[in-house]
């Protein structure tokens, strides 16, 4: 058994314990990442399947991550735009394949109008919330009370415009049930990522990828640090108290001043505390769950759909594959598709052979693209929900009325515990830039009580 002494130990070497623990270094303090899994980087994973690179995890950039914007640069790393000339294709209720530009989807004039103001309303409920701090708007409570889709469904009868309104935040972003997350949830979400309106907009929100993958941010930032993280060392218990922490992985323990936990929140209960949290974690941690979303990725010898025009950004509330785009790699010959298909769904199509599973999401990928898309060279699922370590994709949110009820103590540091995880983010929240911030923000109010 290795045992070490360190200032910090940091407990997951994802993009968020990672940045921290650069900062900490840099600032003078001696650091040890202890990672579970037999790689960095948590749910940035960028991987050769069948000769195909591929972006397992996390892969876009949008204008306004600034963190991840300025880490990208630092490290010296390359972005590319994703793929957006010609058509996209919106599937409506009639279940026909619909050509359109811009941002509203195809559907009657009436639907649009009710999109139209819907957007309107929600995106001045946005620009009233403060992404760190949702739970401080003086109608957090009542916002935290109402589920996403009765509100939606109590401001218009049309039942498509309530679809398409309800996946921004619901299929696309939160993946859970727009029943089971409250409107406060979805708030939180958009004023993360600047407006209601932003998060709709495929072109912000997906706008550039990593030359080489994502996953080279928490490569080169592990790199710096250098022996000072452990591979294979899941924290199995965590001692804690006024004089510092002890952590204890499967093959060494670490005694330091302070621990970061950088893991997603719902991995707390995986570590035993000695003693146990207080009473407001151990009912807190119960309360934030994991999303669930399916990353297809299919790659075809040639991006065939721009031969017709298409983007390949495509689009349907009745889909099984909701949303899917041109994710072709930077310089690549052969053209490759991804997919998303989210909640409920994922959990239908895991009830089925993996054959049938496979059958059944690239025929929904041929609604928008035609029968060409059900014969991929290489065909990928990203499955996050069953990593022991993850458990679910993208992110964790809180329950119904839990954000207003525990928010503002989410990120709180119990004696010389801090928290840090995209999952916690205010801006960039449930994104690597979220995650950049938080660790920035906990290594500085460690060097800060270091200090004192
Ligand atoms: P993360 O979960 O990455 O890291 C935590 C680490 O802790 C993991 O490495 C884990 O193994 C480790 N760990 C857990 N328990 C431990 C224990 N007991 N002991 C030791 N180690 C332990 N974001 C974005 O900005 N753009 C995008 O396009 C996407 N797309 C996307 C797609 C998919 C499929 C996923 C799954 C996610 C995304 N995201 C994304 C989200 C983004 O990837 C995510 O928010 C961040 O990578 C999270 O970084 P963290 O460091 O906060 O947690």
């Amino acid at each position: 058994m290795v045992e070490l002494n360190r200032d910090v130990v940091i407990v997951g070497a994802g993009a968020a314990g990672l940045t921290a623990a650069n900062e900490l270094k840099k600032a003078g303090l001696s650091v040890a990442v202890l990672e579970a899994r037999d790689r960095v980087g948590g749910r940035l994973h960028t991987d050769v399947i069948d000769g195909a690179m591929l972006e397992i995890g996390g892969q876009w950039v949008s204008p306004d991550q600034q963190a991840l914007i300025d880490t990208v640069a630092e490290l010296g790393l390359e972005t590319f735009s994703r793929y957006r000339d010609g058509d996209s294709v919106y599937v409506g209720p009639d279940g026909v394949a619909q050509r359109f530009t811009g941002e509203m989807f195809p559907v009657s004039a009436e639907t649009e109008r009710v999109i139209a103001d819907i957007t309107d309303r929600l995106d001045a409920m946005v620009a009233e919330i403060d992404p760190d701090r949702p739970w401080a708007h003086e109608r957090a409570a009542e916002w935290d009370h109402v589920t996403w889709d009765a509100w939606l469904r109590a401001q218009t009868d049309d039942d498509e415009a309530v679809r398409n309104l309800a996946f921004a935040t619901g299929s696309a972003m939160l993946t859970k049930p727009t029943h089971t997350f409250s409107l406060l949830q979805s708030l939180l979400m958009a004023a993360s990522a600047g407006s209601y309106s932003h998060l709709v907009d495929a072109d912000f929100i997906l706008d550039k990828r990593v030359v080489g993958g994502l996953q080279q941010v928490p490569l080169l930032l592990a790199e710096r640090l250098g022996e000072d993280v452990f591979l294979n060392q899941a924290v199995r218990t965590l001692e804690w108290g006024d004089s510092g922490v002890t952590a204890i992985a499967d093959g060494m323990t670490v005694r330091a001043r302070f621990a970061i936990l950088a893991l997603a929140p719902n991995l707390y209960p995986r570590i035993s505390f000695v003693p146990a949290l207080p009473r407001l974690q151990h009912q807190m941690h119960q309360h934030i769950s994991m999303g669930f979303v399916i990353k297809v990725h299919a790659v075809y010898d040639r991006p065939f759909w721009r031969e017709q025009g298409l983007s390949g950004t495509a689009f349907s509330p009745y889909e099984i594959t909701h949303e899917a785009y041109d994710n072709t790699n930077h310089g690549d010959e052969r053209g490759t598709l991804v997919g998303f298909v989210s909640d409920q769904r994922a959990d239908d199509v895991f009830r089925l052979s993996a054959e049938e599973r496979r059958e059944a999401i690239l025929e929904s990928l041929s609604h928008y693209y035609g029968p060409e898309a059900k014969n991929p060279v290489v065909y990928y699922e990203s499955d996050w929900g069953s990593e022991e370590w993850t458990r679910g994709a993208y992110a964790a949110s809180f329950d119904m009325g839990g954000l207003h009820r525990y928010g503002a103590d989410a990120r709180e540091a119990v004696g010389p515990i801090s928290f840090a995880c995209s999952d916690l983010a205010g801006a960039g929240y449930q994104h690597v830039d979220g995650a950049i911030r938080m660790g920035r923000l906990v290594a500085s109010q460690i060097l800060d009580g270091a200090r004192a």
